[in-house]
């Protein structure tokens, strides 16, 4: 069963072409490398899979079925886990704690539960030491693992990851990297990384610059 299926896509931004017919699809437990050199699209690709920008051309295709107005786009928001290349644009809880709470809780789950998964995803990434601090005072890296971690929060049906190691340290980097090897949630990773390219093996989309 194929999750997401991108056919054609052409965007342009700021009345430049910049992504133009990109094809490409994600089967159930499949994982994606996106790859091009700075600026080629890759981000503006991740967005305009979000529905954040809208494309000239072409389809986007979620389990089959075809995101075209903001409703769709809504309802995909809460499925597919979206982690921005810039954390900044994605933190807004004033703690570690609330921030990866907060997708459960809009979902509905109760206090328990979310509990349970803030927990467990701390433990995860190693960063039960980081619980009640103020999101915006963290340094780069912390913010950049406390974003996957909050994205993970919504146990999400597929991934979309811009850049997340960069600026990790070692630790960080082996255990997100362990994260992505082992996860069965179909992932779309976007990374300049050598390391984390041969490490994961997956198979690479190469968006070519305009
Ligand atoms: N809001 C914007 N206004 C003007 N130009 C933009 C805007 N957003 C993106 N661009 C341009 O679109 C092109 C594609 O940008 P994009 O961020 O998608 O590249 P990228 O492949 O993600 O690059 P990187 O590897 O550096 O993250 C670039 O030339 C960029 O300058
Ligand atoms: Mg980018």
């Amino acid at each position: 069963m194929e999750v997401l299926r991108v056919e054609d896509l052409w965007v342009k931004v700021e009345g430049r072409e910049v992504l133009k017919g990109v094809n490409f699809s994600i089967k159930e437990r499949e994982k994606v490398l996106i790859v091009g050199d700075n600026g080629s699209g890759k981000t503006t690709l991740a967005e305009t899979i979000m529905g954040f920008i809208r494309p000239d051309r072409g389809r986007i295709l979620f389990k089959g079925k075809e995101l075209k107005g903001e409703e769709d786009f809504n309802q995909i928001r809460r499925k597919i886990g979206y982690c921005f290349q810039n954390p900044d644009e994605q933190l807004f809880c004033p703690t570690v704690e609330e921030e990866i709470a907060f997708a459960p809780l809009a979902l509905g789950k109760k206090r328990e539960e979310v509990e349970e998964i803030v927990k467990e995803l701390l433990k995860t990434f190693q960063i039960e030491h980081l619980r009640e601090r103020p999101t915006h005072k963290l340094s780069g890296g912390e913010k950049r693992i406390v974003s996957v971690a909050a994205v993970l929060s919504m146990d999400p049906e597929v991934l979309i990851l811009d850049e997340p190691t960069l600026g990790l340290d070692r630790k960080r980097f082996q255990i997100l990297s362990s994260f992505l090897k082992e996860t069965e949630i179909p992932v779309l990773l976007i990374t300049h990384e050598k390391e984390l390219i041969e490490h994961l093996g997956w198979r690479v989309v190469r968006i070519e610059g305009p």
